[in-house]
């Protein structure tokens, strides 16, 4: 069986993890190239991984590779994506796809006339909680209520972007992958407080039937908090995604004559179940996982959410 020819490009904080992803699947990948605009990571690239070529342009290696992963800041992704789809190329694009709808709409547009595998990092969708939960979620009574917290005290990190592009798109995203109740709008209020782009965003999202979500996300809070809860008259379901356990409490009490359950459920490497992924839609020819729709849509989201947020109005959603 022929390998994967693979490129990374971008040697930043995740772009590191990328790399020994490939190198985990050494049985179907080609490590052939890291792909790093600025010295500094060139150099740490060239010293980590001597046996692959380190470049600073994605045209130096593009006729070599027969796959990219795309690990640049998040204002780079369209023209690398385009560049890659262009030629013919697999992508797995780190989150989100693109920066707005139009840009998405474009990759769409080019992706059509392609058969290539393009896969985009959703990562959070691979926590083993929702193997437990996601089709108690999609038969879930309505109405039902949502509400999702992804806070940390400030890291410095990602801050070209704001927290609805870095943080809230994972929580948009899993609204759709658990939710068979679609949004219809949004309405967002958020503020500035460390950088230039809004670092704290509460996000109000109706769902069909009467439902509704909430999602808080911020950068600069006091303490961090990843977690998902549920409510409906069946009861109420809680994922700590911090610290992998699940909490529920029903109607009635439970065997042991508790009124909370709690169940604790394993940590796994996404990243590695991704890049597993990847390769195995590109030497199957299957669909992408998390493919383009998915990552239109989310991006659609948070284009909604912008744009709630700048208008201090609520947003229809129109998803496709
Ligand atoms: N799925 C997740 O949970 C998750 C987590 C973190 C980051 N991300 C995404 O990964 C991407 C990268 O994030 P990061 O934290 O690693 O950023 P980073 O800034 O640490 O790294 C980005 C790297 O790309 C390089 N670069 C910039 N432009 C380039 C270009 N045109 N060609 C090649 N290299 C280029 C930079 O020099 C830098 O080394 C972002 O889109 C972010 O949203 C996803």
């Amino acid at each position: 069986m022929r390998k994967v020819r693979v490129a990374v490009l971008g040697y930043g904080h995740l772009g590191k993890w990328h790399c020994q992803k490939v190198e985990a699947h050494s049985e179907v990948a080609e490590f052939v190239a890291i792909v790093e605009k600025f010295p500094a990571g060139q150099e740490a690239a060239r010293s980590n991984h001597p046996q692959v070529k380190v470049v600073s342009d994605l045209k130096d290696i593009i006729h070599e590779i027969d796959a990219a992963f795309v690990v640049t800041p998040t204002s780079t992704h369209f023209e690398l994506v385009k560049e890659l789809l262009e030629h013919e190329k697999h992508v797995f694009c780190e989150k989100p796809l693109c920066s707005n709808d139009l840009e998405a709409q474009k990759l769409k547009e080019i992706a059509a006339k392609k058969s290539v595998v393009l896969q985009v990092g959703h990562s959070e969708r691979f926590h083993e909680s929702w193997e437990k939960l996601r089709e108690k979620f999609q038969t879930l009574p309505t109405p039902f209520s949502v509400r999702i917290n992804r806070v940390a005290p400030f890291k410095g990190r990602a801050t070209d972007v704001d927290v609805v592009q870095d943080l809230a798109i994972h929580d948009l995203d899993l609204l759709l992958y658990l939710f068979k109740q679609k949004p219809i709008s949004i309405s967002a209020h958020g503020y500035k407080i460390r950088t230039n782009n809004w670092d704290h965003a509460s996000i109000q999202i109706t769902l069909e039937d009467k439902c509704e979500a909430m999602v808080v996300v911020g950068r600069n809070a006091v303490k961090e908090m990843r977690d998902l809860e549920v409510i409906s008259k069946d009861g109420m379901v809680t994922v700590d995604l911090f610290t992998n356990k699940i909490y529920e409490a029903t109607a009635s009490q439970f065997e042991d004559g508790t009124f909370v359950k709690e169940e604790a459920y394993a940590k796994r490497d996404h990243l590695l179940l991704e890049h597993k992924n990847f390769y195995h839609s590109i030497l199957e020819t299957l669909p992408a996982v998390i493919g383009l729709k998915d990552g239109m849509n989310a991006v659609h989201l948070v284009d909604c959410t912008l744009k709630a947020m700048e208008s201090s109005s609520a947003v229809m959603v129109k998803l496709g």
